[in-house]
């Protein structure tokens, strides 16, 4: 890697990848948690998540390169401490609470790369793929705070209605 343009790639291909798996294991979680409400945020994460591949694809054309992704060990590793939980809770309760976690921590460092990808297109001259990415973002940052919601909500059922 000897230019911006290298480095940026190479993390556009750490995302892709990513996100691949997420879709997978946000399609597991969708099963696996016990909450209807829980079950219906993955769900719809999952299909939000396709379109974010998308447009990582339209990102790539626009970059005029191949759409190809690179192993990530980070995520493989948040995905590995969410199976960890799914074997290892023994209660709904819990279960819930720790797909909850394990969720947000993968919501976390997709908003950290999102965040960085952003800034180097924009630092690259390439406004439109900031402004695509952008919309990715902000989709990480409502599915994350909506998490939030849910896992108060399971901790103090009053403040669902409050
Ligand atoms: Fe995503």
């Amino acid at each position: 890697m000897k230019t911006m343009d290298d480095l940026f790639y190479a993390l556009m291909q750490d995302v892709y990848y990513a996100e691949k798996q997420l879709l997978k294991t946000l399609k597991k979680m969708g099963k696996k948690a016990t909450s209807e409400e829980l079950q219906t945020a993955f769900n719809d994460h999952m299909e939000e998540t396709q379109g974010q591949i998308e447009r990582l694809d339209q990102a790539f054309e626009m970059f005029g390169k191949k759409a190809r992704g690179k192993k990530c060990d980070a995520i493989l590793g948040i995905i590995a401490e969410g199976d960890e939980v799914i074997e290892e809770a023994e209660e709904d309760h819990i279960l819930d609470a720790g797909l909850i976690g394990a969720a947000q921590a993968a919501e976390h460092y997709e908003i950290a790369r999102y965040g960085t990808l952003i800034a180097w297109a924009k630092q690259l001259g390439k406004p439109q793929i900031a402004r695509l990415l952008k919309q990715t973002l902000e989709e990480e940052k409502k599915a994350d705070a909506l998490l939030s919601r849910i896992a108060e909500a399971q901790v103090n059922p009053a403040a669902k209605s409050a």
